[in-house]
């Protein structure tokens, strides 16, 4: 089973209590919950971490580019602002795709900009957790292109 990483940011873990006319009432762990479950619909093993911590979200960066683990990830205010966390994740290969509950471009000004979009396969935003769900369906889908293509394997280091 293909394992994937959903990486939350920071103020993540309180949904639920967060802004829920924003960010909706569920809370966190039914976002873990609802991710496992889809995976379980398309055959990935989905494991789901939240910090807010920078530098421990860069070090899952690094962790996921090093294994070549696909990637779904809520940058949080990070998306606004981390040129760090864009960095490491432009040393990744496997497919990486932004997601976000709320819609960014309908907020205010300073939402509108993402440092991390550039450097995504894409972004899925506005459509609360089923955001996860379709970025989840979007990696499935990108994993197993670039696994025929022969590009998801892990290399033994040897000529091609
Ligand atoms: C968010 C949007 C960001 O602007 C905000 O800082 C968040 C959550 C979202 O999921 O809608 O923390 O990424």
């Amino acid at each position: 089973m293909r394992q994937v990483l959903v990486l939350n940011g920071p103020n993540l873990a309180q949904l639920g209590s967060r802004e829920p006319d924003v960010y909706g009432s569920q809370t966190f762990d039914e976002l873990v919950e609802t991710c496992r479950l889809t995976g379980r619909t398309l055959d990935l093993h989905v494991e789901v971490r939240q910090t807010d911590d920078e530098a421990e979200l860069i070090s899952w960066v690094h962790e996921a580019a090093s294994a070549r683990l696909p990637v779904v990830l809520n940058p949080a205010a990070f998306t606004h602002y981390s040129y760090a966390l864009r960095d490491a994740l432009a040393m990744r290969t496997a497919p990486l795709v932004e997601v976000h509950l709320s819609n960014p471009a309908t907020r205010e000004q300073f939402r509108h900009t993402s440092v991390v979009a550039g450097v995504a396969d894409g972004t899925v935003a506005g459509f609360g957790l089923m955001s996860y769900q379709l970025a989840l369906q979007a990696i499935a889908e990108l994993a197993a292109v670039q696994e025929a293509a022969g590009a998801g394997t892990v290399s033994d280091g040897s000529p091609p």
